[in-house]
C-alpha cells in the first residue's frame, strides 16, 4: 500500500507554517530561517547538502525519515517559487541544479508548464488538478512507494481536509510569528482520524507524529 507522508514540515507555536510576505529574498517571509533552524544541524541536513558531520540524536532519527520509501513529492506553487514564478520561464524552483528530491515531483499549479528534468532524478512536473487526482497521478509515478506531500501549509491544509495524508510529522519550533500562513485553520478534530505522539528533544524542537489509525503499518 503507497503511503501518503509529510515530514519535517515545521511550524511555529502559533501555527504557522511560513511567515509573512514571500519573497524571492525571503523564500520564508518574515519567519527567516527560524522555523528550520532545528534540522540545519542534523546529520540529515549536513548529508543532504553534500557536507559530512552534523548531530545525530532525536531530531536527526526524525529527520532522516524523508527520503526513505519515497518514490514522488507533491508540491504547492508557493513552495516551488515566490510569487510570481510562473512569468519566468526560466524558473526552475530554489533548489539548483539537483534538487534534493531526486523523485518525479509533482508542482501544483493554476500555471501548469512542460516537465522540467533536474539532475539527481528530480523531474518537475506542474499539475492542476484536485489532491486526490494529483494523488492518483503521483501514486503511478512512485511505482509503489510512498508519495510525500511536501508543503507548504496550504497544500497540506487542503490534503489533510480531503483526508488524503496517511501519516504526518509536524515540527513544533518554539517560537511565535503572528502572522504568516497556517496550516491548522479549518481541520477542527483531525487528531481523532490518527495516532498522535510526541517526542521533545533537548533542542526546544517538539516532533508530533499523526498515523491514521486505519492506515496498514508499513
Ligand atoms: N514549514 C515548512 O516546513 C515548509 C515546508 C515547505 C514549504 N514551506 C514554505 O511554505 C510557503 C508556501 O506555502 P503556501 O501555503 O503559501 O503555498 P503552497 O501550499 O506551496 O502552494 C499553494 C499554491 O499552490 C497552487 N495550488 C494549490 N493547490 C492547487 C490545486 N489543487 N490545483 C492547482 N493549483 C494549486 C496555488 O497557486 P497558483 O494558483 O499560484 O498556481 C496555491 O496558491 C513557502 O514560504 C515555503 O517556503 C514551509
Amino acid at each position: 500500500m503507497s503511503h501518503a507522508r509529510v515530514h519535517n514540515f515545521s511550524i511555529s507555536l502559533d501555527g504557522f507554517g511560513t511567515g509573512d510576505v514571500q519573497s524571492q529574498d525571503a523564500p520564508f517571509g518574515h519567519a527567516g530561517e527560524r522555523l528550520h533552524q532545528w534540522m540545519f544541524t542534523t546529520g540529515f541536513w549536513h548529508d543532504m547538502t553534500g557536507g559530512s558531520g552534523g548531530t545525530g540524536g532525536i531530531d536527526d532519527a526524525f529527520a532522516r525519515q524523508f527520503m526513505p520509501g519515497i518514490g514522488a513529492e507533491i508540491m504547492g506553487a508557493g513552495k516551488f517559487g515566490p510569487p510570481g514564478w510562473h512569468e519566468d520561464p526560466e524558473w526552475k524552483g530554489w533548489w539548483g541544479p539537483n534538487p534534493p528530491f531526486h523523485t518525479p515531483t509533482f508542482v501544483l499549479t493554476h500555471h501548469p508548464r512542460p516537465s522540467i528534468e533536474m539532475e539527481g532524478g528530480t523531474t518537475f512536473h506542474f499539475l492542476d488538478a484536485s489532491p486526490d487526482k494529483a494523488l492518483e497521478t503521483a501514486r503511478e509515478a512512485a511505482g509503489g512507494q510512498d508519495v510525500r506531500i511536501g508543503g507548504g501549509p496550504t497544500v497540506i491544509r487542503d490534503f489533510l481536509a480531503a483526508r488524503l495524508v496517511d501519516r504526518m510529522h509536524v515540527v513544533v519550533v518554539p517560537i511565535l510569528l503572528g502572522r504568516g500562513v497556517r496550516l491548522w485553520d479549518g481541520l477542527e478534530d483531525l487528531e481523532k482520524d490518527y495516532e498522535v505522539e510526541a517526542t521533545s528533544s533537548p533542542t526546544g524542537v517538539t516532533h508530533v507524529t499523526f498515523t491514521r489509525a486505519d492506515s496498514e503499518q508499513a
